[in-house]
């Protein structure tokens, strides 16, 4: 998602580093940005200039504590683990000005906890965007137990500035839009797994009935099965409670390496 949310915020003028240890990966997310962008010049949404323009905006690092010394504002946006977002978290509060944000894109962690590994739990905040990010206007601004009213206003008015439409939500496992959405994804899981209808009906359920744009096995999908059963993880651990159980169907999806989209075989096949 990286890639995405620095789309969004070079396109509205902002420079953006995007930083990754790998520079095949780094290049993959360049790749992304152009082609996305390239689709919204076709649509008419932008102009060429725009695009070249969004492009020259965006620079590319592969070692973090270099690339954040004279930053203003950091999106983490790593793997969803506490093992990985720990250290990183560490090492931008050694290595970020005083003064910068620390913001996490996480779906499910605590910002509470990310703002513990550092000095600066006033500068931490939750800036939570939504696939795919250049469509979806909402950003769901995260207040970690610390977090200050000055870092949740700058953080207010960027995503404003983006375009998007931010809404407060207090630190809880899964926020408001997974705690919400993923275990309606799990429910989906468990109707296909129990037999109560196929996938497609499943899916046609849900967007003929409940007007979503897509049904919840293939927003799954699109998602990763592999991020949803790790947020449904850490609602069933953090909350205790046994309604976020994850569907033994999904463990058993993610654990063939049927994720979704990215891996070409989730609930669908994308193949070709
Ligand atoms: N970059 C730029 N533009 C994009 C894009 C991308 N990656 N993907 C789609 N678009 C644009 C298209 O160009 C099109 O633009 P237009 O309106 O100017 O013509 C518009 O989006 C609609 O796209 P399409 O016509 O190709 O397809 P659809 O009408 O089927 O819409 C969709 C696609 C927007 C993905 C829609 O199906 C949808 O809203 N799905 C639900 C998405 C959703 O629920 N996202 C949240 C996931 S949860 C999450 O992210 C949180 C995390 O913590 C798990």
């Amino acid at each position: 998602m990286g890639d995405a949310v620095a789309h969004v915020l070079a396109l509205n003028g902002y420079t953006v580093t995007l930083i990754d240890v790998n520079e095949a990966a780094l290049k993959q997310g360049t790749a992304t940005i152009a082609s996305n962008l390239q689709r919204q010049v076709n649509k008419e949404r932008i102009t060429d200039e725009e695009r070249t323009a969004t492009l020259d905006r965006i620079h590319t690092h592969t070692a973090l504590a270099e690339a954040v010394s004279d930053v203003e504002l950091v999106i983490e946006a790593v793997s969803e683990t506490t093992e990985v977002k720990g250290p990183i978290f560490e090492t931008l509060d050694e290595a970020a000005p005083d003064d910068a944000i620390l913001a996490s894109n996480t779906s499910s962690i605590s910002i509470t906890w990310l703002a513990a590994q550092t000095s600066r739990a006033g500068q931490v905040i939750g800036m939570h965007f939504f696939n795919p990010v250049p469509v979806m206007k909402l950003v769901e601004v995260v207040r970690g137990l610390d977090t200050s009213d000055a870092t949740f206003d700058a953080v207010e008015n960027l995503a404003l500035d983006l375009g998007k439409t931010p809404v407060e939500v207090n630190d809880a496992p899964g926020f408001v839009s997974n705690r919400v959405l993923m275990p309606m994804i799990n429910e989906a899981v468990f109707c296909l797994m129990e037999g109560v209808a196929d996938k497609d009906a499943i899916d046609t359920v849900m967007t003929l009935g409940m007007n979503h744009p897509m049904g919840p096995l293939t927003l799954a999908d699109f998602i990763g099965l592999d991020v949803c059963l790790g947020i449904m993880e850490v609602l069933h651990r953090e909350l205790g409670d046994d309604k976020y159980r994850p569907c033994p169907l999904l463990r058993k999806m993610v654990a063939a390496g049927h994720l979704g989209r990215k891996s070409g075989q989730g609930f669908y096949s994308y193949d070709g």
